[in-house]
């Protein structure tokens, strides 16, 4: 590329401002950058392409489902039902607790009758389904079966035992 040849009469910014056009660039003062915000998915920075924060392939592997429990369905109101309600269901209490095979288990596979397996011992979720902060969709994978690997890998900190002692109704043998 031929440099245009500097006129005797140009100021020293003109020069620069020649010779940036030959480089193509400009003497514009550059844009100042935008401001970023934080979301709840990282930082982003409007008209720019969305940054991915690290995070973001742990949280679409483990996606925190969100749904919302009914009025009057918070953990205070079922430590409160658990205190004024029957919640093992209709097992006579003669025979608590029961000695429950595999096949019997499976019998209680509906929402209405709902028993669950949790590390061998037997819990009746019928009511506490509402109460499930994940849903009742979720549970219902459990229906009937042993849910200890499942519990796992959602929640292994939450303390099912507490929240669930009213409900247990007998081992599995
Ligand atoms: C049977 C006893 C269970 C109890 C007492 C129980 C209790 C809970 C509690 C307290 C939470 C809220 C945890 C938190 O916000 O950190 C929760 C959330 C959840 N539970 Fe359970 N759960 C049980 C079984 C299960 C099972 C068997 C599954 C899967 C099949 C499951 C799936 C979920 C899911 C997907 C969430 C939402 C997690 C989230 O918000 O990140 N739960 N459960």
């Amino acid at each position: 590329m031929t440099p245009l040849p500097a006129k005797a009469d140009m100021s020293a910014k003109e020069k620069l401002e020649q010779l940036k056009k030959q480089r193509g660039e400009s003497m514009a003062r550059p844009a100042a950058p935008q401001r970023s915000y934080l979301s709840p998915n990282g930082p982003v920075t409007p008209n720019m392409t969305p940054t991915v924060s690290p995070m973001d392939s742990i949280m679409t592997a483990n996606a925190r489902r969100k749904i919302s429990l009914k009025p009057g369905h918070s953990p205070l109101d079922w430590e409160t039902k658990k205190k004024t309600s029957n919640m093992k269901g209709s097992i006579d209490p003669r025979d608590f607790p029961l000695r429950v095979t595999k096949e019997e288990l499976k019998k209680h596979n509906k929402e209405h009758d709902f028993w669950i397996c949790l590390n061998h011992k037997i819990y009746n979720l019928s009511p506490y389904l509402d109460y499930h902060p994940g849903g009742v969709e979720v549970l219902m994978k459990c229906a009937g079966k042993d849910g200890t690997f499942l519990f796992n890998k959602y929640h292994r900190w939450v303390n099912y035992e507490r929240i669930l002692d009213a409900c247990f109704v007998g081992f599995l043998v």
